[in-house]
Formats: structure tokens, C-alpha cells, sequence
């Protein structure tokens, strides 16, 4: 059923997004993977291929509006419909309180996780039809509180009030809007976060992504709105 689709994942480069990659490569999606760092993006695209798929690799700041213009004009130039776009690209910030936590910090981390969701997002709608899909990763950030992560959270809360709005407005033309929400997953961005949190708790990237791909082959008439995944033995 996703065979042959075309997807578009931002973040692409490692952690959850390159695992979900790697997931929908395996039921036969095309892929459009992006990040910042070029070398980790090559040698994304360059395991992705192997899978048989269609994989094109192309940086993007996603807090850039001309990153993002430029990224979706190479993808307009495919003249194929995107079908499903998952929002990945996310940054943390260390545990500081809100006294103090620097104010570059909290712009760095609302540039990223919400102004850029809303970048990506607007330019994909372009080159969405009915049928796609729009896979927004937050986090159970986005509801939950975690002091001392006040621009993460914020960024999260923000970035699901701006998912529950787009889904609302996309169900006239029959897009889905997915809100993902892992708990702990074992990726870099703890080496931010939470240096010395205890990664055996966490869940893999692929089981987030085994997620993602469950709710994706669902029928077209059919949606899941909201993914928590979390370890069984709950928040660390
Ligand atoms: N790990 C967890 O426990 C967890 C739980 C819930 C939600 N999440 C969310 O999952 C998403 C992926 O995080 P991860 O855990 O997989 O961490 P990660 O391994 O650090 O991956 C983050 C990805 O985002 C990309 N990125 C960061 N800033 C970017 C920017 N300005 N423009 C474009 N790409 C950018 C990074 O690539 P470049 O640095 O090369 O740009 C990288 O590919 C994030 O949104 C995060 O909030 C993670």
C-alpha cells in the first residue's frame, strides 16, 4: 500500500527520522531525506539506496525559509505529489530553569521545532494531494511538563496546538495529520538534553518508526490522530 509513494522526511540524517527512512524504504516508499549535516546525509542516502528505493538527499535548515523554498523546489521539479511529509527535524536544549535559560537558547529551539514545522509544512501543502499523510514528531512534551526543558516544552505544547489546527483544516481535502508523540528513544539528542539519562529505558528509534508505518498502512478512509509511544516502564 505505500509502495511506490513518495515521502519526504526532515532530520533524515539519523535517530527516529533515518530510522523512519529506513521503515517506509522497506515498504517501498521513494524517499526525500534532508538535515543539515551533508556528510551524515550522504551516507544516509547512500544505505537507503540499497533498499531498492529511490532516495534523494538534499540539505535544508528547516528555520530558513530560502533553505525550505529551495528544498521544495527540487521537489516540485520531481512533478510527482508528495504523498506523505514527516516533520522530524528537532533540537533540545540542556536543563536550565527558566531564569536561566539563555535567551538564544529558547530562539534556537522555537526556530527549529515550531517556526520551521510551520515552514515545512506550508511549503509541502503545495505539492500535497488527496491521500497524503503529514506526520508531525513531537513528543509526549507536547503534553506533558519536564522542568528545566521550558523552550522544549513550549516548542512541543505549540507545535501540537499548530498539528490539532491543521488537521481540522485538512479534512475537507481528505489529507491526514498524524501527531507523533514518542517518550524516551535512544538517540543524540539526549547528549543535549540529558547526558547522563539511563538509555536501556529508552526505546529504539525503529520501534517509533514500527509505529509510524503501522499507522500509515491503515485504509485512506481511516486515521490515527495522535501516536504516544513511550516505554512500558513509563517517563525516565
Ligand atoms: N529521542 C527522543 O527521546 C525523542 C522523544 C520524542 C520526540 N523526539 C523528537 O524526535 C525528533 C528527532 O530527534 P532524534 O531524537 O532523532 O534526535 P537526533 O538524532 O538529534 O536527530 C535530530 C535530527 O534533526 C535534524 N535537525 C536539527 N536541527 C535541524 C535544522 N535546523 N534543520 C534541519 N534539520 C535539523 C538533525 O540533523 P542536522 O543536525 O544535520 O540538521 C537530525 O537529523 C525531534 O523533533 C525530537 O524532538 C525525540
Amino acid at each position: 500500500m505505500l509502495s511506490g509513494r513518495l515521502a519526504l522526511i526532515s532530520g533524515a540524517n539519523r535517530g527516529i527520522g533515518l530510522a523512519i527512512a529506513r521503515a517506509l524504504a522497506h515498504e517501498g516508499c521513494n524517499l526525500i531525506i534532508s538535515g543539515r549535516d551533508e556528510r551524515a546525509l550522504a551516507k544516509a542516502c547512500a544505505e537507503l539506496e540499497k533498499l531498492n528505493v529511490r532516495v534523494l538527499a538534499h540539505s535544508c535548515d528547516v528555520r530558513s525559509p530560502d533553505s525550505v523554498d529551495y528544498l521544495f523546489a527540487v521537489v516540485r521539479g520531481l512533478r510527482k505529489p508528495l504523498d506523505i511529509l514527516v516533520n522530524n527535524a528537532g533540537i533540545g536544549h540542556p536543563n536550565r530553569t527558566v531564569g536561566e535559560l539563555p535567551y538564544p537558547t529558547w530562539m534556537e529551539v522555537i526556530d527549529t521545532n515550531l517556526n520551521g514545522l510551520f515552514l515545512m509544512t506550508q511549503a509541502a501543502l503545495a505539492v500535497m494531494k488527496r491521500g497524503g499523510t503529514i506526520v508531525n514528531n513531537l513528543s509526549i512534551a507536547a503534553e506533558r511538563i519536564f522542568p528545566g526543558s521550558a523552550a522544549y516544552n513550549a516548542s512541543k505544547h505549540g507545535g501540537l496546538g499548530f498539528t490539532n489546527t491543521l488537521r481540522e483544516e485538512l479534512r475537507p481535502n481528505g489529507i491526514r495529520v498524524i501527531a507523533l508523540m514518542p517518550g524516551a528513544t535512544d538517540t543524540a539528542i539526549w547528549d543535549t538534553l540529558w547526558p547522563k539519562a539511563p538509555r536501556r529505558k529508552m526505546m529504539s528509534p525503529e520501534t517509533v518508526a514500527r509505529a509510524v508505518v503501522d499507522a500509515l498502512l491503515l485504509p485512506e478512509n481511516t486515521t490515527v490522530e495522535k501516536i504516544v509511544v513511550m516505554p512500558s516502564s513509563g517517563t525516565l
